[in-house]
């Protein structure tokens, strides 16, 4: 099957930006804005004996920006990972409770794992292009899921390409190294890559805390025009990225989920003392 197939022009795109013009590619369209993608039900998490957090339940909403924030080990690394399994493996790591995507479990035995990284996609916080060219980094996941022929590779790589604002500056070096690209760009081309298998959810673990300004509010500007096609979940220490980026924002605090809400509400209005004590900056 094409990847192209089921694909319709994106809504939203930021204007005067690079970004803009290559949000004009395709996207996956969002069935119901609003609605739950990903939901935790009761879910506690730890490693060892310990636990990390405890009694979780959220809905994250389809087609939105939701910023996960606490202070450093709140857990919202954890929590992100559990969201497509990057923790199953890890040593110690248990869990109690569910997580549902669209209305089923992520650990439903029908469940494949492949085809859950599909779905549900990941940034890390260090860019981590693949030992391969540029080219096919962009579609390593397109070719391992064989969601595309030979002959489509390459309109499929530029497309990506053109999509986060770099295929200008790599049109001319796709088979070189990724490695000598920039840190914002090394990003970009991750994203890239994440985007090229068509994922419905993303999941960012504090993409920009290793880049600089500039990188930093181009991959901002690139988050917003992702959805209301894909739900996003962004991990950030940056309160002030969080109310740039996000829709809605969930506070983690002292092995709980303190509060969830829309973002201007959390900000200026929160129903918590604890996240008043924390987005004013009195602790964290
Ligand atoms: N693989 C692991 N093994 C044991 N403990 C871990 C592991 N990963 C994270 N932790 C612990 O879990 C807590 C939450 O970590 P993390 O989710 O990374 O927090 P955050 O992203 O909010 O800074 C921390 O105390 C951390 O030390
Ligand atoms: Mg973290």
């Amino acid at each position: 099957m094409s990847i192209e197939a089921g694909r319709e022009k994106h809504p939203a795109a930021v204007p005067g930006t690079d970004v803009a013009a290559a949000a004009q590619g395709a996207r996956p369209s969002a069935s119901d804005p609003g609605e739950a993608s990903l939901r935790a039900t009761d879910l506690t998490l730890g490693f060892g004996q310990r636990a990390i957090l405890t009694g979780v339940n959220v809905e994250i909403r389809r087609g939105s920006v939701t910023a996960l924030i606490g202070p450093t080990g709140s857990g919202k690394t954890t929590l992100l990972r559990t969201f497509n399994r990057m923790n199953d493996k890890v040593a110690g790591y248990r869990h109690s409770g569910d997580v549902l995507l669209d209305g089923q479990s992520i650990w439903h035995p029908g469940v494949e794992l492949m085809a859950l990284r599909r779905k549900v996609g990941m940034l890390f916080q260090r860019p981590n292009p693949f030992p391969m060219s540029i080219m096919d980094n962009v579609v390593a996941g397109v070719k391992a899921h064989r969601m595309a022929g030979r002959g489509e590779l390459k309109s499929i790589a530029r497309d990506r390409l053109s999509e986060v604002g770099l295929w200008d500056a790599v049109s001319e070096r796709l088979k070189d190294s990724p490695f000598r690209l920039s840190g914002g760009q090394q990003q970009l081309l991750c994203l890239a890559r994440a985007l090229a298998v068509g994922p419905e959810v993303l999941l960012l673990d504090e993409p920009t805390s290793s880049l600089d300004p500039i990188a930093t509010e181009s991959i901002e500007a690139l988050i917003r025009t992702l959805v209301p096609a894909l739900t996003v979940v962004i991990v950030t220490h940056n309160l002030a990225q969080a109310r740039r980026v996000a829709d809605r924002t969930i506070f983690l605090n002292n092995g709980r989920l303190v509060e969830h809400g829309e973002t201007g509400q959390m900000f200026e209005d929160p129903a918590e003392e604890e996240t008043a004590r924390y987005v004013s900056g009195r602790f964290g």
